[in-house]
Formats: structure tokens, sequence, C-alpha cells
């Protein structure tokens, strides 16, 4: 391993990626922060180019121009979408953007921690060592849980519960790394909600005009679990005319089809965990991610979990940019040895 020394480590600038599905997030060692909707938009055609500049589009960017871009979403479930260079090549477009966001300065190295989802870590190095090594120095990939935990400060007997749009991870804290053992996901996010609730949307309002956007935008409006004190009324076209829809019961039921999985693999995890730490994780229970943000959704889990006796169950403060934020912390606490030279 090359030698790097003391006095160079303390100028690289030290940064935290949490890669998603939907959006992504940077924080960085000289106190700036961003992130970005995790899309890619390249030029079509001559054309296309000759309007936007011979450059690749980010985000909200990409939505607005759609119709003269190739669309790449690379990262399907947290994973580098493998098999095309179009997603590699736009996974590393997508990680320079966010530096460039962070304004590193000319020269400055850069040490990186990238944050993915809990089962895909082997999977992902090589993919996001490839994709980041013109840009950093240095490399750690971790679990966008063991982030989440380690940002906060929650090193012991705790579980964090990453509810993103691709994933669900799961990582137990046991005051030290957590291992294979100590993670799962789950593929039922808040994608599946959407499509969830399209599907009784759709089935219940045949003539209305939902789409995905739509119906995501709702969810993140109006998203509740358990008992509502109030009717979920929306606004949508039906022939063209805007006509108010009643959607409370479907919304419900997309947002809880996601929670019996989670709650059986939580248990699952405390159950295996050392008998006489349970009812300690048990009540450290912490959720992240943007699901986190469904109304009412720590209470159902409680009360769910509550089976195998008390817990708690609380909600990060900072959804978007707590995987962000304790990659980091690991970047600057790291010890030299742990990190991946490019
Ligand atoms: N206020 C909100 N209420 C309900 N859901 C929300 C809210 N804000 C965001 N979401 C949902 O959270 C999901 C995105 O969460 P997050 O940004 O944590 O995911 P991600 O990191 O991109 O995905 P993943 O971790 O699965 O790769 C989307 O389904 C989004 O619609
Ligand atoms: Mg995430």
């Amino acid at each position: 391993m090359a030698k790097v020394k003391v006095s160079q480590q303390d100028k690289a600038l030290r940064i935290g990626i949490d890669l998603g599905t939907s959006r992504s997030a940077i924080a960085a060692s000289n106190g700036k922060r961003d992130w970005v909707q995790s899309l890619v938009g390249w030029p079509k055609d001559f054309v296309a180019r000759k309007m936007l500049g011979d450059r690749v589009l980010f985000g909200d960017e990409v939505n607005e121009h759609r119709l003269s871009l190739d669309v790449v979403r690379p990262l399907a479930q947290g994973v580098i979408k493998s098999g095309t260079e179009k997603d590699e090549e736009s996974v590393a477009e997508l990680i320079g953007h966010l530096i460039d966001l962070v304004g590193p300065r000319p020269r400055q190295k850069i040490f990186a921690a990238v944050g993915v989802p809990a089962e895909a870590l082997k999977v992902n190095k090589q993919a996001i060592r490839e994709a980041i090594s013109d840009y950093a120095e240095k490399l750690i990939v971790v679990s966008e849980p063991f982030a989440v935990a380690y940002g906060m400060g929650a090193l012991d007997n705790a579980m964090i519960i990453d509810m993103g749009a691709g994933t669900t991870d799961f990582c137990i804290m046991h005051g030290t790394m957590p291992s294979v053992d100590d993670q799962r996901s789950l593929t039922t996010a808040g994608d599946y909600i959407d499509e969830q609730l399209l599907g009784l949307l759709t089935e219940r309002y045949p003539d209305a005009d939902f789409n995905m956007n739509i119906i995501r935008a709702f969810k993140e409006e109006y998203g509740f679990v358990g008992d509502s004190l109030t009717q979920v009324e929306v606004e949508v076209r039906v022939e063209g005319r805007l006509v108010v829809h009643d959607i409370t019961n479907e919304m419900r039921r997309a947002c809880e089809s996601i929670l019996p999985a989670i709650a059986e693999t939580a248990m699952d995890m405390i159950a295996r965990f050392d008998p006489e730490y349970q009812d300690q994780v048990r009540n450290n229970i912490i959720l992240a991610g943007g699901c986190s943000q469904i109304a009412g959704i720590d209470s159902y889990l409680m009360e769910a979990l509550s089976e195998m006796g008390p817990c708690n169950v609380t909600v990060v403060d900072d959804p978007l940019y707590a995987g962000a934020r304790g990659g980091l912390e690991l970047a600057k606490d790291m010890p030299y040895e742990y990190w991946m030279d490019m």
C-alpha cells in the first residue's frame, strides 16, 4: 500500500456520499453538502448538443429537458446496474457531479466514504471503485444503515432501518464494525408503495389520470399509516377537468403494505442477537431514509414489535443527509489501513 504523508492526508477533502436509487447526497469536510436526484441525461443527438451544450445533465435538469436526452437511472435498488457501459459511466458522472457540488480546491486529494445498500456491498465495491477512480485518492464502501448509525453515534445495541426508494436496509450495531450477518436488505420500500398506490387508485378511479410522478408526490405529502384523523383528498384530472378524489384508504393500504415484512425482518434479526442484549436493541430502533417520513410509521412499527417485549422506535432528524453525514464522519475517523487505494 502506498504511504501518504500525514500532512498530505490532513489536506485531503473528506467526503461522505449516499448513493440512492432516487436521490444521492454528499457531505464534505469543507462544510458543504448537497443532493441531487439520481438521474443522468445524455444529449440524444447533435441538435440536443447544440441546444444544451456538449455536457451531461443531472437531477431536475434531466426532467426539464427529458425529450432531448437519453435518461439513465443508474442505480437500480441501490446497486449499480450491471451490464451496460452507459450505467457505469452514468454513475461515474453522478459521483463527479456530487463532488463538484461541494467544490474541492484544484488538485485537492479526496478521501471518499460511499454508502450502498447493506446486501449489495460486495457487488458494488468494485463498480464504485471504478466509478470514483477519476476523482478520489482513497475509498471506503460501507453499508448505508451503518453510515447512518455512525453519524448518529448509535454504535452499540441499536438497530437502524433505512427505508429508501428501492430497498429497506437493516443493520444491528453492537459496538464493532457490523458484519454481513448484522445486515439485511429487503426490496420493498418507497417504489413498492408507489406501485401499490397506483394499482389501488387505478382500480378505484379508472377514469382518473394518475401517473407515477403524481402518485409519488401524493405519498410524500399525505403518506400515513394507522389511524388518520383527516381524509386525504386530492385533485386529479378526469377527461381534462380537475376532480376531487378521496384517496384515504388507498393511501393507508399502500403505505402499510411494506410494514409486515419490515417488522418480521426486524424481529428475526433481534431474535438471532445475543439474548442478553435483545431488550436494549429493541429499545433503540432508529428509522432513516425517505420513507421514515410517512406519518405514524414509528408508532406502527413500535406496536408490531412490542409482541417481543417493550420497544422504542424513533425517526432520524434529517433523513436526506443522515447517510452522507455518517459517511463523512467515517471518512474523518477511518484508520489508514481500512482505505482502498484507487
Ligand atoms: N415526506 C415523505 N413522505 C413519504 N415518503 C417520502 C417522503 N420523502 C421522500 N419519500 C420517499 O422516500 C423514498 C426515497 O428515500 P431515500 O432518498 O432515502 O431513498 P434512496 O436513498 O434514493 O433509495 P435507496 O436507499 O433505496 O437506494 C422515495 O420513495 C420517496 O418518495
Ligand atoms: Mg438510501
